[in-house]
C-alpha cells in the first residue's frame, strides 16, 4: 500500500468514527426532520451535522481532493486525483424512527477507481474497511463472504427508492420473487451496511436499483475485497454512478441474476 493510500485510509477511518460519534450521541433525541425529493425522503439535522464535519475536515486536511457528499456540501472539483464519495448518514429513515441500523459511508477513488472504503456502524461499534488489493476487515479482522451456493438457503437483502409511491418501476416484482424462492429477504434500510453484511457473510446477496454513488462506493469495494462479486442487474459492470448493484458471495450470483431477469428487473 502506498504511503498516501495509508494516509487516506487512516483519515477515512478517523472521519467515519467521528461522524458516527455524532450519530450515536444524538440517536433517539428530538430531531429536526425535513424532506427532500418526496415526503418519504427525509433529511435530519444529524445528516447535515455529519456532512458538515466530514466536508469541513476534508477541506482543511485535503484541500486538493474532490468531495461528492450526499447533502451537497462537498466540492466535486474536476481533475483531482483523489475523490471522496460520502454518505454522511446512510439509513436516515431508520435514524429518524430510532431503528438501530444506520452508518457513515466513505468511499475514496484514486484516478476514478475505488481505492479505500470505510463504513462505520456506531451503535454496534463495527468499522468495516477495505483497500483495493488489500482485503476487507471488520474492526481490524479479515472478513470473507459466505460459502452458500443455494439461493433457497440464502439470506438476501434489498431496498426501495424514494420514488416508490409514484413510480411503477419499483423493485416489487423482484422482492416478491426472492420472498418466494430464498430462505428469507430483508429490507433493512442501509445500503452501505447491506453491502458490508454481504462482505462479512451475514447476507449471501443484496441487490438494489436506483442507488447513488455514496450508497455503494465504499461497500462495493468491501464486498470485492472480501471475495464477493458486484455487477449491475444484468451481470455487467456496476455503473460508474453506482446507480444499481447486485452484490453476492459469487456462488449465488448467477441464480440471483436469473431470478432478477425472470422478475423483469432492469
Ligand atoms: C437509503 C438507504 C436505503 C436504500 C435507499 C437509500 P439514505 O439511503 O441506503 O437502504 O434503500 O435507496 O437511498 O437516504 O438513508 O442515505
Ligand atoms: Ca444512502
Ligand atoms: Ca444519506
Amino acid at each position: 500500500m502506498s504511503r498516501e493510500t495509508e494516509e487516506v485510509l487512516a483519515l477515512a477511518v478517523r472521519l467515519a468514527r467521528a461522524a458516527g460519534a455524532i450519530q450515536k450521541e444524538r440517536y433517539e433525541t428530538r430531531l429536526e426532520i425535513g424532506t427532500k425529493s418526496a415526503t418519504v425522503d427525509l433529511v435530519t439535522e444529524v445528516d447535515k451535522a455529519c456532512e458538515a464535519l466530514l466536508v469541513g475536515e476534508l477541506a482543511r486536511l485535503r484541500p486538493r481532493d474532490a468531495v461528492l457528499a450526499e447533502e451537497g456540501g462537498g466540492d466535486d472539483r474536476a481533475g483531482a486525483t483523489w475523490r471522496w464519495i460520502i454518505d454522511p448518514l446512510d439509513g436516515t429513515t431508520n435514524y429518524a424512527h430510532g431503528y438501530p441500523r444506520f452508518c457513515v459511508s466513505i468511499g475514496v477513488e484514486r484516478e476514478g477507481e475505488a481505492e479505500v472504503g470505510a463504513v462505520y456502524d456506531p451503535l454496534l461499534d463495527e468499522l468495516y474497511h477495505a483497500v483495493r488489493g488489500g482485503g476487507a476487515f471488520r474492526n481490524g479482522r479479515p472478513i470473507r463472504v459466505s460459502e452458500e451456493d443455494q439461493l433457497g438457503r440464502g439470506l438476501f437483502a434489498t431496498g426501495f427508492a424514494y420514488d416508490v409511491h409514484s413510480n411503477a418501476d419499483d423493485n416489487l416484482a423482484a422482492w416478491a420473487a426472492f420472498v418466494k424462492r430464498a430462505r428469507a429477504v430483508r429490507r433493512d434500510g442501509s445500503a452501505a451496511l447491506d453491502l458490508c453484511y454481504v462482505a462479512s457473510g451475514r447476507f449471501d446477496g443484496y441487490w438494489e436499483p436506483k442507488l447513488k454513488p455514496w450508497d455503494v462506493t465504499a461497500g462495493a469495494l468491501v464486498v470485492a475485497e472480501a471475495g464477493g462479486r458486484c455487477t449491475d442487474l444484468a451481470g455487467g459492470p456496476v455503473p460508474r454512478d453506482g446507480s444499481q448493484i447486485v452484490a453476492s458471495n459469487g456462488r449465488v450470483h448467477g441464480a440471483m441474476l436469473a431470478l432478477l431477469s425472470e422478475a423483469g428487473a432492469r
